[in-house]
């Protein structure tokens, strides 16, 4: 397994560009189950998750071939209707397969995803979906068996805003007969994203990018291109590691509405944000100050960025309260931080950062994709050396992160680790 080494100290400075959005492509690749032909999806940025993917795509059927960050996708010899446990431990978004599966070929067999590094992450609100567009859903022996004739439409409200069930409820109901009202839908651009892939490829739909989604469903649809959104992310989390070091940094290749409940807070913390374009530019401040965080669904402060923003109050002149009200146990992060000196109190959903305490950079375990970024970050204002272990979770979602920060002035090298 891979380890980051990082000396801490440098001060960032320079440009990157974004690599496009993980969890648009994540939703798109599945998408292409729903009409055969041939897709064309590029900026996808070279991932752990999408291999998974592309993986369990393969599996069931689909061509996929990678060129210079496009992917080649053929989905005319889809064969299976299955997205095995294998897959789905490796990545929650396997579950994306169901939707398209059971709207296209009336079927469907999908493993539950099981736990993951923080909460339990249950599909409950999938599975509603699908049962309400007429699904017959049974759940056995961990897995989610799905059969519909042809699906029907209906209207779904969502309790809780989710991405996921979102995702899935839109692409089944493209192809139901009649119309789907979904009420409360996520709003993140990776959402929309998908429903304007959907609207290419000839599905109708109405509210596009608000949290009302009403869709006449068609008898069949078509191959489209698209091209991935920029990763807001991965902007994010490159703009707090600049920000974290004093630094200044150019970023291309964003969507700045995208990330301005990030820029806004970066902004309250001393920073000079500048957005033009697709271009944001950050200054940071020789002293941060603490800010207080509160996660919400877009376009409120994501959860992606929280354990980041944590790792970025380390460095703030004073004590900041960080909350995550979207997933209640999502502080994997803070213990390793607590080993190189972090003091952070965490109460329920809540984490009281004391900001200032100089840090001594020691080994810390990844646990989780971002709770990785956030250990860098660390590692980076850490005094000495910090070697971040088990990095693969941060090549989940981070092209090539370590080549990013070296360009911007980071000491950090990526080094084989025997440690399991
Ligand atoms: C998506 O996950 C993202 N993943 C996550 O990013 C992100 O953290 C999350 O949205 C929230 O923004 C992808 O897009 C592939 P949800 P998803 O359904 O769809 C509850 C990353 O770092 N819920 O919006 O799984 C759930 O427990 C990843 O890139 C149910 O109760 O998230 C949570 O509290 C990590 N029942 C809330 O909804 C369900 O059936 C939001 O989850 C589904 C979700």
């Amino acid at each position: 397994m891979d380890k980051f080494i990082i000396q801490g100290g440098a001060r960032l400075a320079g440009e990157v560009v974004v690599s496009g959005a993980k969890n648009a492509a994540l939703a798109l690749m599945p998408a292409t189950l729903l009409a055969a032909g041939n897709y064309k999806l590029s900026n996808v940025p070279r991932l752990r998750d999408i291999q998974t993917m592309t993986t369990l795509l393969r599996s069931i059927g689909v061509e996929i071939t990678r060129a210079n960050g496009v992917l080649t996708i053929n989905s005319f010899g889809v064969s299976k209707h299955e997205a095995p446990y294998a897959h789905v431990k490796k990545m929650r978004a396997s579950i994306y397969v169901l939707g398209p599966l059971v709207a296209r070929y009336g079927r469907a067999k999908v493993s539950l995803p099981g736990g993951c590094a923080w909460g339990p992450r249950p599909v409950d609100l999938h599975i509603e979906s699908l049962r309400k567009l007429g699904a017959s859903i049974e759940l056995k022996r961990g897995y989610i068996l799905a059969e519909a004739d042809r699906l029907k439409g209906a209207r779904i409200r969502f309790e809780v805003s989710s991405v996921g069930a979102t995702g899935n409820a839109l692409m089944a109901a493209v192809l139901a007969k009649g119309t789907t009202v979904i009420e409360n839908a996520a709003v993140e651009p990776e959402i929309t994203a998908l429903a304007l892939f959907l609207e290419s490829m000839g599905a109708r739909i109405g509210g596009t990018g608000t949290n009302r989604l009403e869709i006449e469903g068609v008898d069949e649809l078509s191959a489209a291109d698209a091209a991935m959104i920029p990763d807001r992310i991965e902007a994010g989390t490159f703009l707090t590691a600049a920000a974290v070091t004093g630094g200044n940094l150019t970023l291309r290749n964003t969507i700045p509405g995208h990330l301005a409940a990030v820029t806004d807070k970066l902004r309250e913390a001393g920073c000079v944000v500048r957005t033009e374009n697709d271009c944001i530019t950050l200054s940071a401040p020789e002293t941060l100050q603490p800010v207080d965080v509160t996660t919400a669904i877009y376009p409120g402060f994501p959860t992606d960025m929280q354990a980041q923003w944590i790792a970025l109050m380390l460095n703030a002149k004073g004590s900041s309260v960080v909350t995550d009200a979207i997933y209640l146990d999502r502080f994997k992060h803070v213990p390793e931080l607590a080993r190189l000196g972090a003091d952070i109190r965490i109460r329920n959903n809540t984490a009281l950062v004391r900001g200032g305490k100089p840090l001594t950079g020691t080994t810390v375990m990844s646990t989780d994709l971002r709770a990785s970024a956030s250990l860098i970050i660390a590692g980076l204002i850490a005094e000495g050396t910090t070697e971040v272990l088990r990095v693969y979770h941060i090549d989940r979602g981070y092209e090539a992160i370590e080549t990013k920060l070296a360009a911007l002035g980071a000491h950090i090298e990526r080094t084989r680790s025997d440690e399991f």
